[in-house]
């Protein structure tokens, strides 16, 4: 994106909020313009990099992955991490594939964005509003650690 660019979509946006648009209404004028211009693009999901992360289970930190239906956010690996009733522990990218926001969450045994309520099954597959998958990653559990292949 180059800087021009940039310009022109914070000026819109700076006018539409000017217009007295707020909240739900604002995001929808302003992505009904152009889906690009509600992209981060500052968000990416983690490639498949061979690099591992590790997550104790009986940690306060990492605790709702002990549990079905438990999952933890990873933000500084862009990881979601969670403990399925059918798949056992499934690990997906933070980044949603519907407009690149960061907010996958897991919730009644399905991946979800909170942004705009694109869903994604345990296997990541999209299954409304986002055009394509969630990226996956592989889990290996060795007792209490988890250890996410990216
Ligand atoms: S960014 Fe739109 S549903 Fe996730």
């Amino acid at each position: 994106m180059n800087t021009e660019n940039q310009v022109e979509k914070i000026n819109r946006l700076e006018f539409l909020k000017k217009m007295g648009l707020s909240g739900a209404s604002l995001m929808a004028v302003y992505c009904g313009v152009t889906m690009s211009s509600c992209k981060n693009e500052d968000n990416t999901t983690p490639a498949n990099t061979g690099k591992t992360v590790t997550y104790d289970i009986t940690t306060v930190k990492n605790g709702d992955l002990k549990n079905k239906g438990g999952f933890f956010v990873d933000t500084a690996n862009n990881i979601v991490i969670a403990n399925t009733s059918d798949n056992g522990y499934v690990a997906v990218t933070l980044v949603c594939t519907h407009a690149q926001n960061k907010n996958i969450v897991y919730s009644t045994n399905k991946f979800a964005c909170t942004v705009h309520g694109a869903t994604f099954d345990n296997t990541g597959r999209n299954l409304t509003v986002a055009p394509s998958p969630l990226t996956t990653y592989k889990v290996t559990q060795a007792g209490n650690i988890l250890t996410v292949t990216l």
